[in-house]
């Protein structure tokens, strides 16, 4: 009963911040993302009657393995609760060993629950026997969230999907394959220390903005906008829906109580210089997720141009160049 799975992160064009029921992850909003290609999770899992307790081991690039413990609060204490639903679900009682690793800094403003989380939930699916969950996406995404991120489950389907919320169900659907729109996310680390404030705590401080209603007031006309830019290829519309959400979603952060702020100075270098070539007639605009790092949004035929101009800047570590990515899948290649 070994299995194993590959899935992407993916940014999101229109964010979802805040959980209308935290118990079930549900979030207030629909969010519309693109799978990113060069970040990615692999995790490998086996359930045996040898194993005496559940183990997982998170690495990042292949070089350390850290243990995670069952007793961990957070986003990581959620991964075992995932564990149970899944063996609940199969009726099976066989403890399992877990091993994931990241291409990508993780806690960094890159959705690395997005890819972890669903890489998780698809090889533990696939290990108890769960095919026909495996077989219905939608289904399949809903579980997703029960892992504890509403991000995770944009990951299942390729290319660009969205994440639509009802009044008690949230589930992703497809809005274009990966080979639809030849865009590029360049991002552009500004720093690889770990987040001040994990999105679990985030999401529960959103209704304490003055600001949060008039956001979800705003939204739907937002997601209809940036859906029919995505269908319609329409890269300034998709450009200036996709700004106006990332401001919405920080002034929310920043106006919360205790307030958040994920920016730093290199997250303002990289927006100012965006302004300059945007100025200068470059198409690129930008999104941030919940950290520092900005997810540079151009057309290939820049893509070349525009990473070599963020390089230039001090303030700018490294890049990851994506693309857009198909979705969550089973490998066979194992981890252990
Ligand atoms: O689903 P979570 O808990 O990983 O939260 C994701 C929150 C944002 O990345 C900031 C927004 C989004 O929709 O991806």
């Amino acid at each position: 009963m070994k299995a194993s799975s590959i899935s992407p992160a993916n940014i999101a064009f229109i964010k979802y911040w805040g959980q209308k029921d935290q118990k079930s992850f549900l979030p207030y909003n629909n969010s519309i993302s693109m799978n990113l290609s060069n970040c990615i999770s692999k995790t490998t899992v086996e359930f045996s009657n040898e194993l005496k307790e559940d183990s997982i081991e998170i690495g990042f690039e292949n070089k350390t393995f850290s243990k995670l413990s069952p007793t961990e609060s957070g986003k990581n204490g959620f991964l075992f609760g995932q564990i149970e639903n899944i063996r609940k679900l199969a009726g099976i009682a066989q403890k399992v060993r877990v091993k994931s690793v990241n291409n990508f800094p993780s806690d960094a403003g890159i959705a690395a629950s997005a890819s972890g989380f669903s890489a998780l939930t698809v090889a533990l699916c696939k290990a108890a026997g769960l095919n026909e969950i495996i077989a219905d996406k939608r289904a399949l995404s809903s579980l997703v969230r029960q892992a504890g991120s509403v991000s995770a489950m944009r990951s299942i389907f390729d290319g660009f999907t969205e994440s639509c919320v009802t009044e008690n169900e949230c589930y992703t659907q497809q809005i274009a394959d990966e080979k639809h729109w030849d865009l590029v996310d360049i991002i552009a680390i500004t720093t690889l220390d770990k987040k001040s404030t994990s999105s679990t705590d985030g999401h529960s401080g959103a209704e304490t903005s003055p600001y949060f209603a008039v956001r979800l007031q705003e939204i739907s006309e937002r997601l209809a906008s940036c859906r029919k830019a995505i269908l319609q290829k329409d890269f300034t519309k998709l450009g200036e829906c996709m700004e106006a959400d990332t401001i919405s979603m920080h002034a929310v952060m920043m106006t919360s109580k205790p307030p958040i702020f994920y920016w730093n100075e290199g997250t303002m270098q990289v927006l100012n210089a965006i302004f300059k070539w945007r100025n200068e007639g470059l198409q690129v605009y930008f999104s941030i997720d919940a950290g520092a790092n900005v997810h540079v949004i151009c057309l290939s035929k820049d893509a070349q141009e525009i990473e070599a101009s963020l390089l230039n800047l001090d303030k700018v570590l490294r890049t990851i160049i994506n693309v857009p990515a198909m979705g969550t899948k089973i490998t066979e290649e194992h981890l252990f």
